[in-house]
């Protein structure tokens, strides 16, 4: 069986969602699928090689493994994963990976789970692998579509976007950066979430004024700046769009990763163009 499930942008929201504040994610059509037959033993193959059971090189499809062995008994399978998500870069490749690799053993071995059941078991594994999790990322790969958190309530976003990759970053080490910066000066980093608290509720009110729009993210990223998170390499790039008459922002933890805007036509260089995607997981094929 063949399944496959969404990444994600935040377009608002990301670190203020961690302490309490809403957030506004949405799913993209890239997807990440996964095949999975029954077999004697494990094989998992992906871009990052071929290996049995493995908690170092495939922790997520492999935790996904042990999880769904808690319902079903599982003696082996044949695991190809192929994703159009780059890795690691704040672009929900591991959710999609996990919530995938769940419908797809569902699937081929004829358990019946269901979205939330799903959503629940990939939540548990990305705290295996990750430790703490927010669990925005494997809802939103596992129902599609646009949503603003924590309430869960379904936003209308009718744009693409552009996103540029500046590779791979870790989102522990800017959680924690924040986390350090808000022990120094607590007041203040507890006003900047307040900020883009009312940022992501603007934007999930006044979806359609794409000029609006824009100017939350440029506030967004402002504020995203302002705790740390981002990069002499993100602002140049962002001070470059915006001479060319584009808005941008990070996506995510920030250090690195993807940044976004809308796309009203203009495709910076080296971007790919992404849409909002309404369906979450699948089963692709029998
Ligand atoms: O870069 P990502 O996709 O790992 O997003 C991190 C978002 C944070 O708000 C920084 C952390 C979280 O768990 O919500």
């Amino acid at each position: 069986m063949i399944a496959s499930a969404p990444g994600k942008i935040i377009l608002f929201g990301e670190h203020a969602v961690v302490y309490g504040r809403h957030a506004l994610v949405s799913a993209i059509n890239k997807r990440c699928r996964v095949k999975v037959k029954k077999a004697g033993d494990f094989r998992i193959k992906s871009r990052l090689g071929v290996t049995g059971l493995d908690f170092e090189t495939h922790p997520y499809v492999s935790f996904a493994i042990k999880r769904f062995d808690e319902v079903a008994d599982v003696k082996g399978a044949d695991i190809e994963i192929e994703s159009e998500i780059p890795i690691g870069s704040g672009l929900g490749s591991s959710a999609a990976v996990i919530v995938a690799t769940l419908k797809a053993l569902s699937a081929e071995f004829g358990v019946d789970l269901n979205n939330e059941e799903i959503f629940e078991i990939a939540k548990k594994v990305e705290i295996d692998v990750q430790g703490r999790a927010s669990g925005i990322d494997p809802f939103i790969a596992t129902y599609g579509g646009a949503w603003l958190f924590p309430e869960r309530r379904r936003v209308d976003v009718p744009f693409s976007f552009f996103v540029v990759n500046l590779g791979e970053k870790s989102t522990a080490e800017m959680v924690s950066k924040v986390a350090e910066l808000k022990n120094r000066h607590p007041e203040v980093v507890e006003k900047i979430f307040d900020a883009i608290d009312l940022i992501s509720l603007e934007a999930s009110r006044n979806m359609g004024d794409v000029e609006f729009v824009n100017e939350l993210i440029a506030l967004n990223q402002s504020l995203l700046r302002a705790i740390g998170v981002s990069t002499p390499e993100i602002d140049e790039l962002i001070a470059r769009f915006e001479r060319g008459g584009l808005v941008a922002k990070i996506t995510g933890a920030g250090g690195g990763g993807c940044v976004f805007g809308i796309y009203t036509g203009k495709k910076p260089e080296g971007s790919m163009i992404v849409e909002c995607e309404t369906e979450g997981v699948r089963v692709e094929e029998e």
